[in-house]
C-alpha cells in the first residue's frame, strides 16, 4: 500500500464494482470520493514518447485528482520539503493533488491515459512554472501563516 508523505496530497480509492467478464465500473462523486467540486476534466494520452516528462509546475489555488485509467505512469510530488514518486497503475486508485505541490508525470506506458479532475477551469495565471519561484512562493505563504495571516494577501 502506498503512503503519501507530502503535504496537500492523499490517496483516493474509488469504489470498484466488478461484473466478472462484463467488466468493472468505478465512479467518483464531488465531496465524497473527490474532496472538491469538479469543474473541469482533462486527460493526457497519445504518449508516443515514453521519455516524456509532463507537469513540472505547481498551482496556487487549483485542486486536482489524478487517475491512470489505462496503463501506468509515475507521479512525482514535491511540497518544497518532502519529495516522493508514486506509481499509478490501477484505474480506481488516484492521487489528490492539492495546492502548492510541485508535480511531474513521467515513465508513461505507451497505452497510458491519465485522467485529471480539476476544481476550476483552465487559468494560466494559477500556474507556477519555475521551481525557484515555487520555493519562494511557499516560503512566503509559510511566513505569512506564522505571522497569523491567512496567507491570502
Ligand atoms: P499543461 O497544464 O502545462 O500540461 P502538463 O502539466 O500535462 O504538462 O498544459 C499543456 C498545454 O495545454 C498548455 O498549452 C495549456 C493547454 N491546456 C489547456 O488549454 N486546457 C487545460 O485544461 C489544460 C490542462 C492544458
Amino acid at each position: 500500500m502506498i503512503e503519501i508523505i507530502v503535504k496537500n496530497s492523499k490517496l483516493i480509492t474509488l469504489p470498484r464494482i466488478d461484473d466478472g467478464i462484463d467488466g468493472s465500473i468505478s465512479a467518483a462523486e464531488n465531496f465524497n470520493h473527490i474532496p472538491f467540486a469538479v469543474k473541469r476534466v482533462y486527460y493526457i494520452y497519445n504518449l508516443i514518447n515514453q521519455k516524456a516528462i509532463r507537469g513540472k509546475h505547481a498551482h496556487k489555488k487549483l485542486e486536482q485528482a489524478l487517475f491512470c485509467i489505462n496503463g501506468a505512469c509515475e507521479i512525482g510530488l514535491d511540497d518544497g520539503t518532502l519529495h516522493q514518486e508514486i506509481t499509478l497503475d490501477t484505474p480506481n486508485t488516484g492521487i489528490y493533488l492539492g495546492v502548492e505541490l510541485w508535480h511531474t508525470m513521467k515513465n508513461f506506458s505507451n497505452n497510458c491515459i491519465l485522467l485529471v479532475l480539476a476544481s476550476d477551469v483552465y487559468k494560466k495565471d494559477d500556474y507556477i512554472r519555475d521551481y525557484d519561484e515555487f520555493k519562494k512562493y511557499i516560503d512566503l505563504r509559510r511566513r505569512r501563516r506564522v505571522r497569523g495571516g491567512n496567507g491570502n494577501q
